[in-house]
């Protein structure tokens, strides 16, 4: 056992030892675990089926929780950024995003280990518990502008969820605020995109879809617009990407049986691949594409 010895330092008591020719210290004030609530952390994998595979299940919805959790900290960040038009900051904020969601995304490989046999051992114990219920999931659709009140119902026996779901509903997203900047800059955009019922479904405008054209037939001019609005599709083609994954999983696991929540399963999740946070930056690229077309046409090679 190697010597172990004690001394004080700044009034804190701090040990020393060596271990393997290496000086290895630690203090009482803070350690890896008080910092990390590792004890609190790793007490929070508590079953209700007393199966070894519910063990796998709470460990991936809980490390998604905990990344979907660091996007809503970076997306605020990203936001204010937008706001003080600060928008070189906001790319390595959007970068860092985009890396936990490609993250989350590989992560679904672990859960497709779970087979239909293993799902089934427990899913009865979990009655009518499902991701459905996940606040922070909605907060970040609120946050990306899949703005549905509805979605907010299964939160009304959890007053503090709900009300802070509402307050975010009713707040502009991040696409709003990226069209407040554009009008900021001079851009035509509707007065109806700029003031109206945050809580309501963004409407997509033509005139939203010229404003965005106008950035990618210059991007020399717009060079910082021409970024972030490369880093808002990059968001929602991950966000995609991670519900397409999802879909599959759980087509893999249950097929095309309801969920725990009541719905119909894969069908609901396949129709969730339709909702576009911002249609506009997507519509706009087929109008690019077809205009240098013609010009493919007269081009003499
Ligand atoms: C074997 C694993 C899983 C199965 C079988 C499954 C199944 C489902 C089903 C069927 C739904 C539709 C609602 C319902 O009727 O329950 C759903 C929704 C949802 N699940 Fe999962 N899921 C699984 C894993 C996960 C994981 C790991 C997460 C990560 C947090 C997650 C998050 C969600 C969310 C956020 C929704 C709501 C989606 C929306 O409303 O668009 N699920 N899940």
């Amino acid at each position: 056992m190697a010597e172990i010895k004690s001394s004080k330092i700044d009034g804190i008591e701090t040990f020393s030892t060596e271990i393997d020719g290496e000086k290895i210290e630690w203090d009482t004030e803070l350690t890896y675990n008080s910092h990390l609530q590792t004890k609190r952390l790793l007490s929070s994998q508590v079953g209700v089926s007393g199966e070894p595979d519910e063990t796998l299940f709470i460990v991936v919805h809980q490390t998604m929780e905990l990344w979907i959790k660091l996007c809503l900290h970076e997306l605020r960040i990203a936001i204010k950024c937008i706001q003080d038009d600060q928008l070189s900051r906001s790319f390595k904020t959007f970068d860092r995003i985009a890396s936990i969601q490609r993250h989350m995304i590989q992560s679904w490989e672990i859960l497709a280990t779970l087979t239909p046999h293993d799902f089934l051992t427990f899913r009865g114990y979990l009655r009518k518990a499902s991701g459905f219920q996940s606040h922070q999931y909605r907060e970040l659709e609120f946050m990306l502008g899949n703005k549905n009140k509805d979605l907010i119902a299964v939160h009304q026996n959890e007053k503090e969820i709900h009300n802070a779901l509402t307050k975010i509903l009713n707040e502009p997203s991040l696409y709003d605020e990226a069209l407040r900047l554009l009008a900021k800059k001079g851009f035509e955009i509707p007065s109806a995109a700029l003031k109206r019922d945050w809580s309501k479904k963004y409407q997509a405008s033509p005139e939203i879809e010229r404003a965005w054209k106008i950035i990618y037939e210059d991007t020399e001019k717009y060079w910082e617009l021409y970024m972030l609005a490369e880093r808002i599709t990059s968001l929602e083609y991950y966000f995609q990407e991670w519900r397409f994954k999802h879909m599959k999983t759980v087509s893999r696991v249950i097929g095309h049986s309801p969920g725990t929540a009541g719905s119909s399963g894969v069908e609901y999740l396949r129709k969730a691949l339709n909702i576009s946070f911002f249609p506009e930056l997507w519509s706009m690229r087929t109008k690019l594409s077809a205009e240098r077309q013609e010009n493919f046409n007269e081009c003499p090679l």
